[in-house]
């Protein structure tokens, strides 16, 4: 049956196309038993229906299963749909912005960047650090999933279950997974003058690697300022390094990964970096940014309360935003992100989410709600959601938090929790390892961290992190004060 609606506002209207879209997709448009709708009061039907008639007939695309997003979480909800639960058939369509195929984005800030050859796509698409082979667009067609790059949805109702793209397309599911992922968050957004001037770049997707990868060639032996101490700061600054152009770093905190590291573990990773020629500017964030002789190019950088620096080249990463604009107001946030349950269920029937845009229960600590900028929760949780959709579990969500970086020689990984409160040992000089653990109020291992670990070294620290058992803080400390790395982990 027809839903008949209301031609009472432009919305009302779009529903209503969309409603008819999908039935005629499904029904071959208007066939046998589906009669014209009765729509009370509009004199325009006619004109409506004719509408609607030729919009159907042109631009209808129904499916059983929808990701809406075409990145990291998608590519691993996808394989899921295909290998754990045998889908076929054309029932599941990917939609992204993007130019290409859902890709490992933890690459494009490393070895997109400083490999040599530069690593380039099709060698990173998911779910090749899943283990996998790379999902090209082919293995897409082979198993009967529409890919749709290139491809921006503008509009979700999600009482019509549609969404429209920029082109006018639209597209119906029965069942939607939300992975829209996060974007970096621009300077010029929050109106800092000069911060729309060329040669300042931001890392989020392939085609901003790209330039900046022929941006940082082009300043072998020049100078690059780096705005941010987070991920992105850090593991640009070695890309540049390693591409011979000198770095200074600019943030507010007293150090380096502020959000996470300890001043003990950061002064350690400085040294490095400063061993390899960055400056620090600490405590301090840019006021403006400006051009030479109104060529359009940054050139200079004012910092608040400082000098003005000069530079060939900016990186901003000053951290990340959902892209959730899409729903709000449609469906319940929380955090900044699109809340879910347990189960990874919006506050919607059949609208699920996944990966960076998602505000999820941390079932392992108490079910405190959080959002989480990491590939690892953007794999395991799309994973999760398909398994929901297909109804193939029960089981709610339960996320170990998990970090991880490698910039130059270095490759840190970190497991659990900093709760404010907790006190860290650190132990180690790098020279490769260093460990620390994060002890909460009641005696209890929460987080772990460990920068040039063993396998397993590794397994055991995501272990301690998982179970939290009570610690022997004398011994630790014991071992810590000897520096002695190998003694510490045993003492764990
Ligand atoms: P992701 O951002 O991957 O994908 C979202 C997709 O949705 C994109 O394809 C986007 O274009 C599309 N989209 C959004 N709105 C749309 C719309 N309206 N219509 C159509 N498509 C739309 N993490 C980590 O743990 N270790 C690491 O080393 C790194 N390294 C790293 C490097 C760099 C440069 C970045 C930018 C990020 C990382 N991360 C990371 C973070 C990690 O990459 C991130 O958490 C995941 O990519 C999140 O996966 P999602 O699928 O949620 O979003
Ligand atoms: P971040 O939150 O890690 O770091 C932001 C940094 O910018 C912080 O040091 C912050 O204090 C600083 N900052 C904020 N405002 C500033 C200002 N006005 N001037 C100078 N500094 C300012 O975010 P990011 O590094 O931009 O990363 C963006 C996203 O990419 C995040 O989601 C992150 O998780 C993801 N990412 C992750 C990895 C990884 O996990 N290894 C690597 C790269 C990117």
């Amino acid at each position: 049956m027809l839903e008949v609606h209301r031609l009472v506002t432009r919305s009302h209207l779009s529903s209503f196309v969309c409603s008819l879209e999908k039935l005629g997709n499904h029904q071959r448009l208007f066939g046998k038993g589906v009669s014209a709708p009765k729509v009370k009061g509009s004199t325009r039907l006619s004109s409506v229906w004719k509408r609607c008639l030729v919009m159907s007939a042109t631009s209808v695309k129904s499916y059983e299963y929808v990701i809406l997003g075409g990145g990291n979480a998608a590519g691993y909800a996808a394989r899921q749909f295909v290998e754990k639960h045998g889908l076929s058939g054309h029932k599941l369509a990917v939609i992204s912005r993007e130019s290409v195929a859902p890709y490992e984005r933890p690459a494009l800030s490393k070895a997109y960047l400083t490999a040599n050859p530069p690593t380039r796509l099709p060698a990173f698409h998911t779910c090749v650090a899943g283990g996998g082979a790379p999902q090209t667009p082919d293995w897409y067609a082979k198993n009967g999933i529409d890919l749709l790059l290139s491809t921006e949805i503008v509009d979700c109702d999600l009482n019509s279950k549609c969404l429209t793209a920029k082109d006018g397309s639209k597209y119906g599911y029965g069942k939607l997974l939300i992975a829209t992922g996060s974007d970096a968050l621009h300077l010029d957004e929050l109106g800092m003058q000069g911060a729309h001037l060329g040669g300042i770049h931001y890392l989020r997707e392939i085609a901003e690697a790209d330039k900046l990868y022929e941006a940082m060639k082009a300043c072998a032996g020049k100078h690059a300022v780096v705005v941010g101490g987070g991920y992105i700061g850090l593991e640009c600054t070695a890309a540049l390094v390693i591409n011979g152009v000198r770095v200074t770093m600019v943030f507010p905190e007293p150090h380096v990964m502020a959000r996470l590291f300890t001043p003990e573990i950061a002064a350690h990773y400085e040294r490095i970096y400063a061993q390899k020629g960055v400056n620090f500017i600490k405590g301090t964030v840019v006021d403006s940014f400006a051009d030479e002789n109104g060529s359009g190019q940054v050139k200079y950088v004012r910092l608040k309360n400082g000098p003005v620096l000069e530079a060939d080249l900016v990186v901003v990463g000053v951290g990340a935003k959902p892209r959730t604009t899409l729903l709000e107001g449609a469906l319940a946030m929380e955090a900044r992100g699109i809340k879910v349950d347990g189960h990874l269920r919006t506050s919607h029937a059949d609208v699920f989410g996944a990966g960076d845009v998602i505000t999820f229960p941390l079932k392992m600590y108490g079910n405190r709600m959080a959002r989480v900028e990491h590939v690892g929760h953007a794999r395991q949780s799309a994973m999760h959601a398909v398994d929901v959709m297909m109804g193939a579990t029960t089981e709610p969500y339960d996320y170990l938090p998990f970090f991880y970086s490698r910039v130059f020689h270095l490759s840190w990984k970190f497991w659990g929790d900093t709760p404010a409160q907790a006190k860290t040992i650190v132990v180690g000089e790098m020279n490769p390892k260093l460990v620390a653990v994060w002890i909460d109020q009641d005696g209890h291992v929460v987080g772990t961290f460990i920068e040039s670990g063993t396998e397993h070294d590794e397994n055991k620290l995501k272990e301690l992190a998982r179970t939290r058992p009570k610690a022997n803080v004398a011994r630790l400390e014991e071992a810590a004060a000897a520096n002695d790395v190998d003694g510490f982990l045993n003492a764990l």
